[in-house]
């Protein structure tokens, strides 16, 4: 099984995306590194250690705590109002005890670092939060876009708007300095981004199967009930989008998602669109002509960048 890296916010759908990895059999998830995002950084290392003993993995997989902070800026208001005071919806201590392994020395970006030099041309890394361990890796060493295999991040919004702003999706708004780090610096990068999520929805009738399914399913109901009634309070009626587990699904079929290739630039210096992400179609997409020394140089490091669903049914 190819190895693979999970770096993440849990945040709801952050968990659903780590037992759907899981689930799938088809990884060998070397570790779970942890940062800030939908809540601070020591609430997301906590809950994706709690996740790991509730998935029964907190023996084989170690979990690495991200980074304290955003790469340049404060830390932001995080984003409890959707996934629950503490992160994962209604769940306490009692619900979701901690990990019984012992706390590693090691930060989410120095194991990022680590495994890619271990399976040197091997690791796919998959980011489910905000970019800014993945940015610490590249800043301290750059060789890290070459050796991953792939690069498969939740974030930005192409083309429809956003959902923290007007025109910016949380994870790259969050740390729109380190989504612009890892963006130019050639990682192979598929941005899995509002375009994509937004089309696979799942409602009450999906809930009610998944709660028949059996014991195995009863953290995800609850966690998933508790993510639709947040939609529901915000507007999003009866239904919440699988952002995250769309990205992992990604990693293995991109039949999912309709992409297109081209390079993704962040907006950071603007406060009124901040974060918002910038995609600029290869050459011979384009249908507009610049000479723009930035711009042209950043054609070369494109990625692949989703423009909408794709020929295959995430949800079945
Ligand atoms: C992203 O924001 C977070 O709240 C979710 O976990 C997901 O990663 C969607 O914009
Ligand atoms: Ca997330």
């Amino acid at each position: 099984r190819p190895p693979i890296v999970l770096d993440s916010d849990p945040g709801i759908d952050d968990a659903l995306a780590l037992q759907y990895l899981l689930g799938t059999g088809r990884w060998d998830l070397k570790a779970y590194t942890s940062v800030g995002g939908n809540l601070p950084a020591e609430q997301t290392y906590l809950n994706a250690r709690a996740l790991t003993r509730a998935f029964g993995i907190d023996t084989d997989v170690p979990v690495h705590r991200g980074a304290g902070r955003p790469l340049t800026r404060l830390p932001y208001t995080a984003a409890s109002a959707f996934h629950g005071p503490a992160g994962l919806g209604n769940e306490t201590n009692e619900t979701l005890p901690d990990s019984t392994a012992a706390h590693l020395p090691e930060s989410s970006a120095r194991a990022l670092l680590r495994l890619s030099r271990e399976y040197e041309g091997e690791l796919t890394v998959c980011a489910t939060g905000p970019l800014t361990n993945v940015a610490i890796a590249l800043l301290e060493d750059p060789g890290f876009a070459h050796r991953v295999r792939k690069f498969v991040f939740m974030g930005g919004a192409a083309q429809v708007p956003g959902n923290i702003t007007p025109v910016a999706e949380f994870n790259i708004w969050a740390d729109p300095d380190a989504a612009e780090v890892v963006l130019s610096s050639g990682i192979p990068f598929t941005m899995v981004d509002l375009d994509a999520s937004h089309h696979w929805l799942l409602g009450p009738a999906d809930l009610a199967t998944l709660d028949a399914a059996g014991p195995g399913t009863a953290l995800a109901t609850r966690l998933l009930r508790a993510y639709m009634d947040a939609y529901r309070r915000h507007g999003g009626g009866d239904a919440c989008p699988l952002h995250d587990p769309l990205a992992v699904g990604a990693c293995a079929d991109e039949s999912f998602l309709t992409v297109a290739e081209g390079a993704v630039i962040v907006e950071s210096a603007s406060e009124l669109t901040r974060g918002k992400t910038v995609f600029v179609p290869t050459a011979a997409q384009r249908g507009y002509y610049t000479d723009s020394p930035a711009l042209t140089a950043r054609m070369i490091l494109t990625g692949r960048v989703a423009l909408g669903p794709g020929t295959r049914d995430f949800t079945k």
